[in-house]
């Protein structure tokens, strides 16, 4: 008799093994990662969770090759980020990877439309036009191209920085707290977006935040305290992502 097993044949799009990040040294030496194993598969979108200092930034910074680890593995894809020379690993953010963070980032000279195209100017390409088109209309802000970002509201900006962190089709989009300077509306609109982009485009996104309402767009939210991961939820509801934070606090 053969058994089956369910097995993902996909390679996840990042996964960190045995992650430590210690900040310092000595007396004043930080934990900032303390034995994380987490993988972000291909195609879903992951929230990271935990409360302030519990290292959902340090995470997010060396599974995307910002930053190296103390001690254990980060890999995009296939290709393990300890083994990567300072040169390959600027390619590696430059070509497989993008980014989002709280501050917009845009450049304040440039149109929407050439702050999007940024990325893929600087690598010298021009990247897929049907690709860059269709974002554009998934983000929205087809009657904003020839605008500065000046000329935008926040939700509009950050709009444009999730269509740029896209451009040139990464396998994966690590956004850290993209909503943390947008009202409710605007944020709900961000993260429509990033969700859309993951089911209408095949994309993975990971997303560090430390709102339960933003988390409910993920697919999956993954929990850290004290830089270890100690939860996971599936399909998560704002309610039960709530609860799950309760859990975390000192009691008085
Ligand atoms: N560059 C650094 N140098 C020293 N310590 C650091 C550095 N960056 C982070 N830390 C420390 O590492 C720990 C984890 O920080 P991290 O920024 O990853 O937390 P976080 O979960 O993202 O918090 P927040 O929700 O406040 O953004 C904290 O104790 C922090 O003070
Ligand atoms: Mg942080």
């Amino acid at each position: 008799m053969t058994t089956t097993t369910a097995t993902t044949t996909t390679t996840p799009a990042a996964r960190v093994v045995d992650a430590v990040k210690v900040y310092g040294g000595g007396d004043t030496a930080v934990r900032a990662l303390d034995g994380v194993t987490v993988t972000f598969p291909a195609g879903r979108f992951t929230a990271i969770m935990g409360p302030s200092g519990s290292g959902k930034s340090t995470l997010m910074h060396c599974a995307a090759g910002l930053d190296t680890l103390t001690s254990g593995a980060a890999r995009i894809g296939d290709t393990d980020l300890g083994g990567l020379d300072d040169r390959r690993l600027t390619l590696l953010r430059r070509d497989r990877v993008g980014f989002v963070f709280q501050a917009y980032n845009l450049v304040p000279t440039l149109t929407v439309a050439e702050n999007i195209t940024l990325p893929l100017d600087l690598a010298g390409g021009r990247g897929d036009p049907e690709w860059i088109d269709a974002l554009i209309d998934v983000v929205g802000l087809r009657d904003r191209l020839h605008h500065r970002p000046a000329e935008l509201s926040g939700g509009q900006q950050q709009r444009v920085a999730v269509a740029r962190a896209f451009a040139g089709r990464p396998e994966v989009v690590f956004a850290d707290e993209p909503t943390g300077n947008l009202d409710s509306r605007s944020g709900a609109e961000v993260l429509g977006l990033l969700g859309r982009a993951v089911r209408q485009t095949a994309r993975t996104v990971v997303m560090v935040t430390h709102d339960p309402v933003a988390a409910a767009h993920a697919d999956e939210v993954v929990f850290l305290a004290d830089g270890r991961l100690v939860d996971r939820m599936e399909s998560p509801t704002a309610d039960r992502v709530l609860d799950r934070m309760k859990a975390f606090e000192v009691p008085s």
